[in-house]
């Protein structure tokens, strides 16, 4: 259905186009998603042209920062992004944009989780959900992407009418704008930056972003099996049960569902700590409190909460969690197994295995969601964190899985 509105909505603006201004022979770019994905990749939109959305959100990386800078540590792919004034770093890890696009609207309201674990005793979910951002503060992908060319930290072009500048310097772009938008777009600044905004949000819907053909996505349409015996398999098996709780935040529909997320939209604090080797780079001496970032949100008991990140990809989108503080995802797994021990407060001897330190104290020791964290019925042995890896690893797009360590690839039985 909604397809259809969509296919239909296309011919009627090639109807219009093809009234109003005649023939668009010659215009490279004739739709949104094409005009948006040049847009998307062009450095012209940053103040010293040193900067696109690309770069923060590489498309052949998963669509996030793979670059490494004086950010990262021993030659690791940064925390945070470095700006296009080549000195300010970011103090928040640049999530992917692929399948961004399928965050729900920011909104307060009750999610049902899945069945199995509402049977554990574990009830609906009910707090805010979705919006784009660690905490949610953008509604729409235009809404976002009109965000970055005048931030500072980011693109850092003074004002709007100098992005809208910049495109006009562009004689494919001019002609691309008119045909889509009007011969008049360019008349009014405001116009003409929602018409870009508006495009990279078109381009960031597309399939390019959300291909759904990981393994895992074959395995739904019968081609690709997992084998039984994988470690893969394995993980998978734990992922979904009841046995853990990952699948209660990181599953948003029915089992086997074709359109799975990865993640529920939903926000939680599960006590990721302070990334204190990046803010002694880029200065940073504040908390962050997560979703109170976010103008809608005033209530002190959503300080500390995240957005629930989804899964795809997230094999080859390191470094973890919104400030990066994670390089492996081996050290993820073992953090829940912490986060469990604290939760039920319990003693607990492990120790960060990047560090080999003892696990830091979460950064907001508030709001702590203990009761999904500690509800982890199994304890993880080495072999079941890597069995979960190994799931986690067949949730990456086919273009992408040649950036898979094959070895590993091998000893999952993927
Ligand atoms: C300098 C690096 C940088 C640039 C350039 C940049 N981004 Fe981002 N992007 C980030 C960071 C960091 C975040 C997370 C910010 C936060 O949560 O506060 C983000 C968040 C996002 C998100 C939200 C994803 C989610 O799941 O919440 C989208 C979508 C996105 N960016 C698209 C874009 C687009 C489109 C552009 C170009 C107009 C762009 N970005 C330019 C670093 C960057
Ligand atoms: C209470 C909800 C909840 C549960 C249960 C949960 N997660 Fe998460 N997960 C989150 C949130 C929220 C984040 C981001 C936290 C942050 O950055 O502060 C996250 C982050 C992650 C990340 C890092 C993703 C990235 O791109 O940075 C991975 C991997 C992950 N979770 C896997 C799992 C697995 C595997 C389990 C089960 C063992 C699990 N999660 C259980 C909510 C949850």
């Amino acid at each position: 259905m909604a397809v259809k509105k969509v296919l239909i909505g296309l011919a009627l603006t090639t109807l219009l186009v093809g009234c109003g201004s005649g023939s668009s022979d010659g215009v490279k770019f004739e739709t949104k998603p094409s005009l948006g994905e040049a847009l998307f990749s062009d450095v012209n939109l940053s103040f010293n042209r040193s900067q696109s959305c690309a770069t923060c959100h590489n498309p052949d990386q998963g669509f996030v920062d793979d670059r490494t800078n004086d950010a990262s540590i021993a030659g690791q792919t940064s925390a945070a992004s470095l700006g296009d004034n080549g000195s300010s770093i970011g103090d928040r890890n640049a999530p992917t944009a692929a399948y961004a696009a399928f965050s729900p609207e920011f909104h307060e309201g009750t999610r049902e989780r899945v069945i199995r674990q509402r049977q554990n005793g574990i009830g609906a979910y009910e707090g805010f959900l979705g919006g784009q951002f660690w905490d949610g503060r953008e509604s729409s992908l235009a809404g976002q992407a009109g965000g970055p060319p005048t931030n500072p930290l980011e693109m850092g072009m003074p004002d709007k009418s100098s992005v809208v500048d910049r495109l006009k310097e562009n004689n494919d772009y001019v002609a691309a704008f008119e045909l889509i938008y009007g011969s008049d777009i360019f008349n009014d600044t405001e116009n003409a930056y929602e018409a870009m905004s508006e495009s990279i949000g078109e381009f960031e819907k597309t399939a390019e972003l959300s291909p759904f053909d990981s393994k895992y996505d074959l395995s739904l349409t019968g081609d690709y099996e997992y084998s039984i015996i994988s470690k893969a398999s394995i993980g998978k098996t734990r992922f979904f049960s009841s046995d853990l709780t990952c699948a209660s935040c990181h599953q948003l529909e029915a089992d086997s569902s074709k359109t799975e997320l990865f993640t529920s939209f939903e926000f939680h604090n599960i006590g990721v700590p302070e990334n204190t080797a990046l803010r002694a780079i880029n200065g940073v001496d504040q908390l962050d409190t997560g979703l109170l970032q976010n103008p809608l949100v005033v209530d002190d008991s959503e300080k500390g909460k995240f957005k629930v990140p989804t899964l795809r990809n997230v094999a080859v989108t390191a470094p973890y969690m919104h400030n990066g503080v994670f390089n492996e995802l081996e050290t993820v797994i073992e953090f829940y197994e912490h986060a469990k021990l604290r939760a039920n407060d319990m003693p607990d001897s492990s120790v960060n295995p990047e560090t080999q330190l003892a696990w830091q104290v979460p950064e907001i020791d508030e709001n702590i969601e203990t009761e999904l964290l500690g509800a982890n019925h199994i304890t993880l042995d080495e072999s079941e964190v890597q069995a979960l890896v190994c799931f986690l690893m067949t949730l990456t797009d086919a273009r992408y899985e040649h950036l898979l360590d094959q070895e590993k690839v091998e000893s999952c039985g993927i």
